[in-house]
């Protein structure tokens, strides 16, 4: 059969909770046109059961060619900011918003440019991520950056005023949380995960303010550590 485009990745996603079956499930993914271009799908990577999952906005140019989020520069940072606030990385799961690289080839030579991904692949790819948080039911979710902001909250969050705040999930994310059903009074019960954005890592790399804004990510993650304590 010819492969064929669909509207979301929803035709896509099995009816799993496991993370192993999504991912193998997320390799012919056809949800939008970003799985031409790229070379493969990048799926979420980690502890399936990890208490806090973070999200990014889609794999890089390195991430691309390896197959694995935040394996890149801008994972660099992260690795060195998680541990700088005391959460372990080795038991977070990690993932992208979008799970294809969006790029443009550059005028001369080789290099592939990073274009954000717009609505379009935010809302196509969101099924994935509603499946990585049912299946691995987080205490907190962590956004880095707009991109992953607004596939959660929708196209009116600003990362710039509500950073660092911990907040409740938007509704169709609710009941996904670890401790559902339970009454050990943590902050993610049945209400779903708490929800913490902050600013994306490569923000620090591209900043000339490079040790501010890499203070404000460790920050903003000593709010997460603070909610899986
Ligand atoms: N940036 C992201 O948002 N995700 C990655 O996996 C790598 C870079
Ligand atoms: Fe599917 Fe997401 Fe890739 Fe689009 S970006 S093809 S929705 S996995």
């Amino acid at each position: 059969m010819a492969r064929r485009t669909t509207h979301t990745a929803a035709d896509h996603v099995p009816d799993s909770t496991d993370v192993t079956k999504l991912r193998a499930a997320a390799r012919t993914c056809r949800g939008c046109d970003l799985y031409r271009d790229a070379t493969q799908t990048v799926f979420g990577a980690g502890d399936p059961h990890a208490r806090v999952m973070l999200v990014g906005e889609q794999p890089g140019d390195v991430e691309d060619r390896r197959g694995e989020p935040f394996v890149g520069p801008a994972g660099g940072v992260l690795e060195r900011a998680l541990a700088d606030a005391d959460i372990d990385r080795r038991h977070a799961y990690v993932t992208n918003a979008v799970k294809h690289f969006k790029f443009t080839p550059a005028e001369r030579g080789k290099r592939r440019l990073h274009k954000t991904p717009g609505r379009t692949e935010i809302v196509a790819c969101r099924p994935w991520l509603v499946a990585e948080l049912a299946a691995v039911r987080p205490l907190v979710l962590v956004c880095l950056g707009a991109t992953a902001a607004k596939a959660v909250f929708g196209p009116d969050f600003r990362v710039s005023r509500q950073r660092g705040q911990v907040l409740p999930p938007p509704e169709d994310l609710a009941g996904t949380a670890a401790g559902e059903g339970s009454a050990d009074g943590s902050s993610a019960s049945a209400a779903g995960p708490a929800v913490v954005a902050t600013i994306h890592p490569s923000a620090v790399l591209r900043s000339r303010d490079r040790d501010d804004m890499y203070a404000g990510l460790v920050d903003d993650l000593r709010v997460v550590a603070r909610e899986l304590a």
